[in-house]
């Protein structure tokens, strides 16, 4: 099972389901019963019956409890007896984790959407689960402003996450070479800067382009529905909406955002674009807008505004900075973002959220109460420290260890990727709380997650590749308690890519890719 859980012992006989078995729920573990019922039925072509708490059948019974437990909010605990599988959590969300440990007891042929051949009866070993997270963010990050992914794609990756007990989906929507997310007050957002002329071909620098439009966005529709089929996964979706950089298809969408007279296109390189946005009274109010309409689809209590990788090169150069400086008070350009920062902050708080930034958001100090995402190479420890003691609640996000835009290894064989490399094994050694934190502020680190940019990933089977298994590292790492060992993790997953294989995941085998994988995805399938 992964993520493992924190104690599991094997006792007694255990139990069998069969056809016309029940899942039995009191109130607020009706959602979670509720999907599992149908996950079973479509597994299996029995009928699973719904019954109330307490139910026994003949025919094999799982009861989800939810109650004020003495155990952590998302804990849970499993029981299998004779008498059918108890889960008991404090928690609704701890009922769907018992119940996400439940579908990885059962065989990996109950991971499909249908049954490839009759299920008879199946067995579960007796067996004592007591299982809680050991982090509270444990989280999955996917750059849809670089390529473009389909709804149904990020709805198997929610299942995905909630399979593992992710519980965060951060969808980066914007960036300079695409606009994902609609917008009613600015629609050109969509109109234009959903969609680029170009992309390059090989690595950023090659100078060569492939002369194929990119693009797509979603609707606000496209957004509730994955918002509400997360939340039944217990997954919180984050959305980034990156400023006041990384904004050149914003620019393109509406010029009087940025710096320069030249009218300038959504961005067809990769790297980081210095056509950022000027921070004058209307492109404040663009973002603050824009925020607001974000708030509106996704309600959770988080919303990330990026805030990385932000050249000032416009800002120092234009005629009309010194006069807006003087006017904010400031001393210069290099005081611009943290004074926009905090405008944005502002603006989420009022809707009672918390923003979210890179840690490069601290860099001229981040505003009271704001989360801080500690990323870069080699300053993600000492920005985790610095946040940390500033007050700020912190996600581990280290490149060396989570960014899976990385290579597997480094050999031609692999895909073609931003760098080399993050082994699973490597992935797996990653310790959200980094060496020599001080011992007061580790509460401060309040989880981890991984992020696949996708520069270099133009497809859904690509994404999958470089996600998995690495990302069933990462939720062992954000779950289970320390004291992981790889000799006990690697057999484990070996067993457990049958659960992947059954649910159609074109993940890359632990011996090394497949032929068809081992192809370099350079020049790109559109
Ligand atoms: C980042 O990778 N620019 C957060």
């Amino acid at each position: 099972m992964i993520p493992r859980p924190v104690t599991s012992r094997n006792v007694g006989p255990g139990t069998t389901l069969a056809d016309g078995m029940v899942i039995a729920a009191d109130g607020p573990g009706q959602g979670a019963a509720a999907l599992l019922a149908t996950e079973l039925e479509a597994a299996t072509g029995w009928r699973v019956h719904r019954a109330g708490p307490g139910a026994q059948s003949p025919h094999g019974a799982v009861r989800l409890q939810v109650g004020p437990e003495p155990m952590a909010d998302e804990g849970y605990r499993l029981r299998v007896t004779e008498s059918g599988v108890d889960i008991v959590a404090a928690s609704a969300a701890g009922a769907f984790y018992g119940t996400r440990t439940l579908r990885q007891l059962l065989p990996p042929a109950l991971l499909r959407s249908a049954p490839a051949r009759p299920v008879g009866t199946v067995h579960v070993e007796g067996l004592e689960i007591d299982d809680a997270p050991r982090f509270q963010w444990r989280g999955l990050a996917l750059d849809v402003a670089r390529h473009f992914f389909p709804k149904d794609f990020i709805l198997k990756l929610i299942d995905l996450a909630g399979l593992h007990k992710l519980n965060v989906l951060h969808l980066h929507l914007t960036d300079d070479q695409g606009w994902r997310a609609q917008i009613d007050r600015y629609p050109r957002l969509t109109q234009v800067g959903a969609w680029r002329r170009q992309s390059p071909l090989g690595h950023q620098g090659d100078g060569r382009f492939d002369g194929v439009p990119h693009g797509g966005f979603y609707t606000k529709d496209d957004l509730s529905e994955i918002v509400a089929y997360a939340a039944r996964r217990f997954v919180t979706v984050v959305p980034e909406i990156d400023m006041p950089g990384h904004m050149q298809a914003a620019v393109a969408s509406y010029p009087e955002l940025g710096n320069i007279t030249r009218q300038l296109e959504v961005f067809t390189d990769w790297g980081i674009s210095e056509h950022v946005l000027n921070l004058e009274e209307p492109a404040v109010r663009f973002c603050a807008e824009v925020l607001e309409e974000i708030m509106d689809i996704f309600p959770g209590p988080y919303v990330h505004i990026g805030g990385d990788e932000c050249p000032t090169t416009e800002w120092e150069a234009s005629p009309r900075s010194p006069r807006l400086c003087q006017m904010l008070g400031l001393s210069g350009a290099h005081q611009l973002q943290s004074w926009f920062t905090a405008q944005m902050s502002k603006v989420v708080a009022a809707r009672g959220k918390r923003l979210i930034g890179w840690d490069e958001v601290l860099d001229a100090g981040a505003p009271p109460g704001s989360v801080i995402m500690a990323w870069r190479q080699h300053h993600a420890a000492q920005a985790a420290v610095q946040g940390a003691r500033a007050g700020h609640d912190i996600v581990m996000a280290p490149e060396p260890w989570t960014y899976f835009d990385w290579a597997y290894a480094d050999d031609p064989k692999e895909p073609l990727a931003i760098r080399p490399s993050i082994s699973v094994e490597h992935a797996y050694s990653f310790e959200p709380v980094p060496a020599g934190f001080p011992e007061e502020l580790q509460h401060r680190v309040i989880g981890a997650q991984c992020q696949l940019w996708t520069e270099y990933v133009t497809t859904a089977r690509h994404a999958e590749y470089m996600y998995f298994p690495r990302v069933c590292a990462l939720a062992e790492v954000a779950w289970s308690p320390r004291g992981r060992r790889w000799e006990e993790f690697e057999p484990r997953l070996r067993r457990h890519t049958a659960r992947l294989d059954a649910l159609g995941v074109n993940y890359r085998p632990l011996d090394g890719p497949t032929p068809g994988q081992a192809r370099t995805w350079s020049e790109p399938e559109r």
